[in-house]
């Protein structure tokens, strides 16, 4: 076979290209040279352009790295701009699902890259796939990590800043134990090591959502006064305040007993945010409060009906129970005049999240408590699904009617 160098007409552009590029396939033969030119230019041209994506190795590492920068700085936009439009809590579930969605799948390549530089040892892209791994992993535990954390969801109304839930830290004091203001102490010496730590870890937990509860409902007063609500309204946001922290002192008092020391929480400093649009006031009335303390109010009324339970944790249940009835109550009305003064916007909003609330308790990653547990407070996960139930099918029914009634009014 004779070789020599013609490319044709056709194929000029491609040949230098290809002659720049290195290769000496821009020879014809004679019998079908241009058939074998541009098949010959074909493979050359695949070639070169996978010399310049790199190695199939190499390729997942970039496209792992490459989702893992695109995932954060599209999704914190996406998140800055639902805060500035106030739909951030309408939007938190499907942002949530795709987040997961992106960084499961940089994950995936970043582990098939790296699977892919055992088998065939190069340097190329093992950056960018330790990056991927390293990153979207981290990112993954926390995300399963606030998921799973917390034990039951809110007791009392919950302290947000720009969305996100705010709780204090909590240190031990060096005093006294402090009493439970109902005069009972919770009794721990029936209990062995692993029921105190878990009871320990509960009402700690509890305490400070009932801690942070003082602080939402002063704020809310504080909003609430600012927008111009009814006197009742303010008047009912401030003694909430004083419930809380009867709450809170109750369940440091129950934490420090399983703790075997006096447990107190630290300062909670809280960013000003400045004053919450009636459309923040309304999600918040319609999440924390209507749905939050009202599921709170009916799982404390199903553990003390529940009997058998300890006289300590049995008194403030009772409490706790009565109290964040009221306070799902004063939710109710803080909603309804949002949805008669705000208009269009609070309309809009608050029938976006009704579609998207939880039909569903969020589960707590647990075990059911022992018995001894269940004893000191601990709901199983069936009473706590039944209580999220309860306030949940209340709260759409309840909340559909408003917004019914609301945009028939403003018509
Ligand atoms: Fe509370
Ligand atoms: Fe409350």
């Amino acid at each position: 076979m004779k070789l020599r160098y013609a490319p044709t007409e056709l194929d000029e552009h491609r040949a230098r290209w290809v002659r720049r590029s290195g290769n000496i396939v821009s020879m014809a033969c004679d019998d079908q040279p241009d058939a074998n030119a541009s098949r010959r230019l074909e493979t050359s041209g695949l070639d070169a352009l996978s010399r310049r994506l790199g190695p199939p190795t190499s390729r997942l590492s970039v496209a792992a790295a490459t989702l893992v920068v695109l995932t954060w700085i599209v999704l914190s936009i996406a998140v800055m701009v639902a805060e500035l439009l106030s739909v951030a809590d309408s939007i938190a579930v499907p942002l949530g699902v795709i987040m997961v969605l992106c960084i499961v799948t940089s994950l995936a390549l970043g582990v098939a890259a790296l699977v892919e530089h055992a088998r065939v040892p190069q340097l190329r892209g093992l950056a960018q796939a330790i990056f991927a791994v390293v990153v979207s992993g981290a990112e993954l535990m926390i995300i399963l990590h606030a998921y799973f954390s917390g034990f039951i969801g809110p007791h009392g109304r919950r302290l947000r800043v720009r969305g996100r839930p705010v709780l204090a830290r909590v240190r031990a004091r060096a005093s006294e134990r402090p009493s439970c203001p109902s005069g009972h102490r919770a009794t721990v010496a029936s209990l062995d090591e692993v029921d105190r730590a878990a009871l320990r870890d509960y009402w700690t937990w509890v305490a400070r959502e009932e801690h942070a509860s003082i602080t939402a409902f002063e704020r809310l007063a504080v909003a609430l006064r600012e927008r111009g609500a009814p006197r009742s309204l303010i008047v009912g946001a401030q003694m909430a305040a004083q419930q809380e922290a009867d709450h809170a002192a109750r369940c440091f008092a129950l934490a420090s007993a399983y703790a075997g020391q006096s447990l107190e929480p630290c300062a909670l400093v809280v960013e000003d945010t400045g004053t919450p649009t009636l459309v923040t006031l309304a999600l918040e009335a319609l999440i924390d409060g209507c749905l939050g303390e009202g599921s709170s109010a009916a799982e404390a009324a199903l553990l003390v009906g529940g009997g058998d339970t300890a006289k300590a944790v049995h008194d403030t249940l009772v409490v706790i129970a009565r109290d964040e009835a009221e306070h799902a109550a004063l939710s109710w009305a803080v909603l309804e005049w949002c949805l008669a003064v705000g208009g269009a916007p609070v309309h809009v909003a608050v029938k976006r999240t009704l579609a998207a609330l939880a039909p569903r308790a969020k589960p707590t990653g647990l075990t059911d408590p022992s018995a001894s547990q269940r004893a000191h407070g601990m709901a199983t996960g069936v009473e706590r699904d039944a209580a999220w139930r309860a306030a949940h099918d209340v709260t759409v029914t309840r909340a559909s009617a408003l917004l019914g009634h609301a945009i028939s009014r403003a018509a």
